[in-house]
């Protein structure tokens, strides 16, 4: 029998292992062909899809395929997740240059990537990245009240996006550079670019634009998205830039067959094969469906799937609906978090404090519903589940688990070190939480912030908070300030659009 990935509730909903990936050959070939002409030429491609539909998986597949198979490439893949929490300017970049940093003081890749240009290059480029994004000086921000917070950001940053977006270039060139020397090429993988907010895609966008010899760029976006997805902008921007898109299919019948073989270790026929294909193809449906299948021990016969599937509702639901009860209620009071999660916010939000760290990190692994992150922050194993779990609190349990967030970031700040998720954080839950005294303050200080970066579309999410706190609160002053602040920064999206007419 083939390697089942058995967790304690069934086959994870995470990416899928790349030793456990299946089908997909025609997608495989496109990736394949590219990547031999990358030596020759940059090359960027974006992998697109619905939800659920197998995109970070076939991003896992691309990874092993450069970095680990063997008799394959052996060469360095850096990457990055975009998450959602508008606002996190290039933190998925700074993860990409992270991954370089790695490797370049790493036995594996260190002989080729430890050069003093490239750590030059690195060293520069870190500097640059967290300048731009950075919340000023931390010292500040540990004192426990939202009034407090105000008033210690700095107005603008301290360089400009040119610089950011020559130092990451200059990153790539070097890596390039040292790539061509020894016949490899390198991977820069981006996951859920659908969620970047507009400094990141406007960086992402001029990346492809300036690809040297030697580097692939790979990155995903979902098709549908219920946040006013990018995606048509993002495939219009890729057309004219002349990279391709390898969009995903749902599932073809013998897909389906080697999946449930491969994952699950059970037999589908032909006829129930061709069935879930017309039902729903997409592979995160199939995964909540064999593990269903699994949890009650019924066969894969056309009956049992039509039963199965008969009262599902979504797939996240369906998904749900066979797991224990504590999985259920870690998944419910989590779901507020903004993910990467940290683990002494999941500890206080789940109310653990007094449990070791390992015994939390090891129950996280074992319920399947939650993944690892490569900094060893936790997400949910699927977006999906996380949004299937906020769909279905109910007001009350909203705004009550937001204020228990709010609470654990102020309690646990000093222990974080991602000022900016903090602050963004905090300033999410308060106002979810209608905390609307704090929420006005940090809402409208952050939103000025961000609009001196020139991320008007988080700056905008940041302001309408403040002017809606302002309302709820009614203090005048603050809510003509914050609809000041709304009004300059639609004039500034509104802005090109007025410069072309
Ligand atoms: N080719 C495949 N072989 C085996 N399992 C797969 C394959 N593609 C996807 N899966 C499984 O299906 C589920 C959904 O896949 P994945 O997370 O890659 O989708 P996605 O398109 O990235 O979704 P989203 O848009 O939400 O990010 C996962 O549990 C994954 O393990
Ligand atoms: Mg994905």
């Amino acid at each position: 029998m083939d390697e089942v990935q058995q967790q304690a509730e069934g086959v994870s909903y995470a990416p899928s292992p790349p030793e456990e990936f299946c089908g997909r050959e025609e997608e495989r070939e496109r990736l394949s062909a590219i990547l031999s002409r990358t030596g020759e030429r940059g090359q960027a491609v974006m992998i697109s899809g619905p939800p659920g539909i197998g995109k970070s998986s076939l991003l896992t597949w691309l990874a092993y395929e450069v970095q680990e198979r063997p008799g394959g490439m052996q060469s360095p893949v850096l990457r990055g997740e975009i998450f959602d929490l508008p606002g996190m300017i290039f933190s998925a970049f700074r993860e990409l240059q992270k991954d370089l940093h790695n490797h370049a003081t790493s036995g594996r890749f260190g002989d080729i990537l430890g050069s003093e240009g490239m750590q030059e290059a690195i060293r520069y480029a870190d500097d640059v990245l967290a300048k731009y994004a950075a919340p000023v000086e931390p010292v500040g921000l540990l004192s426990k009240t939202g009034e407090e917070i105000i008033g210690i950001f700095a107005r603008s940053p301290e360089v400009g996006y040119d610089r950011v977006r020559q130092a990451f270039g200059e990153l790539l060139w070097e890596l390039g550079r040292l790539m061509a020397g020894t016949g490899r090429i390198a991977a820069v993988l981006l996951d859920d670019v659908h969620l970047a907010s507009s400094l990141d895609r406007r960086l992402l966008r001029d990346t492809v634009h300036d690809l040297p010899p030697g580097i692939l760029l790979a990155f995903t976006c979902r098709t549908e998205d219920g946040a006013g997805s990018g995606y048509a902008t993002m495939q219009e921007e890729i057309r004219d830039l002349g990279s391709p898109e390898v969009p995903l299919p749902g599932m073809r019948a013998h897909e389906i067959r080697e999946m449930a073989k491969r994952r699950f270790d059970l037999s589908v026929g032909d006829g129930a094969a061709g069935m879930l294909e017309e039902a729903s193809g997409d592979p995160f449906s199939l995964m909540a469906c064999f593990n269903t299948l699994r949890h009650r021990g019924l066969a894969p016969s056309p009956e049992n799937i039509t039963d199965v599937l008969a009262g599902a509702g979504e797939p996240a639901g369906l998904a749900f609906a066979v797991l224990d009860e504590p999985g259920k209620a870690w998944a419910e009071e989590l779901c507020v978090l903004n993910p990467p999660f940290a683990v002494p916010v999941m500890a206080c939000m789940l109310k653990l404090q007094g449990m070791s760290v390992a015994l939390i990190t090891d129950r996280m692994q074992e319920s399947g519903i939650f993944r690892r992150l490569p900094g060893g922050e936790y997400a949910f194993a699927h977006p999906l589940l996380q949004e299937h779990c906020r769909r279905e609190l109910s007001t009350g349990a909203r705004t009550a688990l937001n204020a228990r967030a709010a609470d654990c970031f102020e309690r646990t700040m000093h222990r974080l070190s991602g000022r900016l998720h903090v602050l963004l954080s905090l300033a999410c839950h308060f106002f979810n939480a209608q905390e609307y005294g704090k929420a006005a303050d940090l809402n409208l200080e952050l939103g000025l912030r961000f609009y001196h970066r020139e991320d008007y579309d988080t700056a905008l999410v940041l302001t309408q908070r403040a002017v809606t706190s302002a309302e709820h609160i009614g203090d005048d002053a603050l809510l003509a300030a914050a609809r000041q602040q709304r009004d300059l920064i639609r004039q500034k999206i509104a802005g090109p659009v007025e410069a072309v007419r």
